[in-house]
């Protein structure tokens, strides 16, 4: 077979490669659902794997800008990479992750991020696991907050077109106070989070904004799944998405949530480690929160990622980076002052760039991949060096699958 990688160029290149990931999820690609899905990722940023001409693979890249620790960086969002079911392991895959990585060096994205399907699929391409994750199941008996709190803003439903409008900027306060987020576009906003889909509308979306000192400071996206247990509630209060632009704004959102009347269970996914809900709650325990992995991320190119984040310490630190992938990482690195450049001195961590994109974020420690067998430390303190370097609070989180 002769197999061919290239960007798709046209609406049916397009749905035949995303048809792709169709045969595993997200239901059959009608001409609505590939238009919309186009509008937030171009033709170009979507490969297709030809086999004799015809597509039997698709990968794309939303062209992401996304916080990192200190700062934004350009991140190619990896999302619908999948491979016909008639010609899984033959290399498919293989070929597709190449190109797509190319384009997005070529690009100027310094670094590439994803959600795995499954854990064991995305390290051999240098993406290590670079942030977590988590739920929490909350029986409404225990939705008491630990201290005293006393509500002091005003919540109110809002119709999609608010939302648009009074969304986007508490979203922005979270990117410039977390790494790990992604910037919404307009597009993405109005096709993605605020549709409400027909298939939905046995449990809607609500809409919520939080009015506090005199501004919208905090919104919440949740459903109402009603049901009922011989005659009592067994209802499941869904958060999909609560997020506030200061401490007390996110602490006033999850009381309104938590206080809605009539839920037996309140759920909420992709939580970080340190939300502050795990605080607040006076009985934290019984969230039983359970952690996943969340997101995977790609240096693609070294030098312009760690140059492109902050440094919470002084000090320095001499990495020698293995890129099976991306040849051109490849060597040592000094990070110091801020900035990572080539160096000829003596390596003192050796590593797979995979095991720098779990570090990147903050989420995951040097000695933690030492610890794990995923790094060398060839002088002694390095890691400990390196750790001071790049430790960062608050945690990353990614609140959204894309
Ligand atoms: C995962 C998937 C894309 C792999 O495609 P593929 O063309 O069969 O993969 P390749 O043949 O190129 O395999 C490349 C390497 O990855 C390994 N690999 C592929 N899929 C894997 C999996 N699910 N788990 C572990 N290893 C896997 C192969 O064994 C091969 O290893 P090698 O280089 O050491 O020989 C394909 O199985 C698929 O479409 N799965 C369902 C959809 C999905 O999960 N997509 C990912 C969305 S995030």
């Amino acid at each position: 077979m002769t197999l061919d990688v290239r960007p798709t160029a046209s609406a049916e290149e397009f749905a035949e490669a995303v048809y792709a990931i169709a045969q595993y999820f997200g239901g059959p690609l009608t001409d609505e659902r590939r238009d919309r899905f186009n509008a937030v990722l171009p033709f170009e940023r979507m490969h297709a794997a030809f086999e004799d001409g015809r597509i039997v693979g698709g990968a794309g890249a939303f062209p992401f800008e996304m916080s990192v620790p200190g700062g934004e960086l350009r991140c190619g969002g990896v999302t619908v990479v999948g491979v016909y079911p008639t010609h899984r392991r033959r290399g498919v895959l293989r070929s597709m992750m190449d190109a797509q990585l190319r384009d997005i060096h070529e690009r100027g994205e310094p670094i590439a991020a994803l959600w795995a399907s499954e854990e064991t699929i995305y390290g051999r391409f240098g993406y290590g696991l670079g942030a977590w994750a988590g739920e929490i199941r909350l029986p409404r008996t225990w939705n008491a907050y630990a201290q005293p709190f006393e509500r002091r803003g005003a919540t109110r439903f809002v119709t999609p077109d608010e939302a648009a409008e009074l969304f986007p900027p508490v979203w922005d306060a979270l990117m410039r106070e977390r790494p790990g987020v992604f910037r919404r576009t307009d597009a993405w906003w109005k096709l993605r989070t605020l549709r409400l889909p027909d298939e939905e509308a046995a449990h809607p979306k609500r809409f919520a904004v939080l009015e506090l000192d005199g501004s919208v400071q905090a919104y919440a996206i949740f459903r109402l799944h009603s049901d009922f247990d011989f005659g009592s509630s067994s209802s499941r209060l869904q958060v999909v998405e609560a997020v506030g632009a200061s401490p007390a704004a996110t602490a006033e959102m999850w009381r309104f949530l938590l206080d809605v009347d009539w839920y037996a269970t309140l759920e909420a996914e992709l939580l970080p480690l340190d939300h502050p809900l795990f605080m607040l709650l006076a009985t934290p325990r019984r969230a039983r929160y359970q952690r996943i992995d969340s997101l995977w991320v790609r240096l693609v190119d070294v030098g312009a990622a760690l140059s492109g984040r902050a440094y919470a310490g002084e000090g320095s630190v001499v990495f020698d980076v293995r890129d099976a992938v991306c040849p051109w990482n490849e060597g040592r690195w000094r990070v110091e002052g801020g900035v990572a450049e080539r160096t000829d001195a003596d390596a003192e961590i050796a590593l797979d760039v995979a095991a720098l994109g779990s570090a990147f974020l903050g989420a995951v420690s040097f000695a933690q991949l030492r610890d794990g067998l995923r790094l060398e430390e060839l002088r002694d303190g390095a890691v400990g060096r390196a750790d001071s370097l790049f430790a960062w609070r608050p945690l990353p989180w990614c609140p959204e699958i894309f």
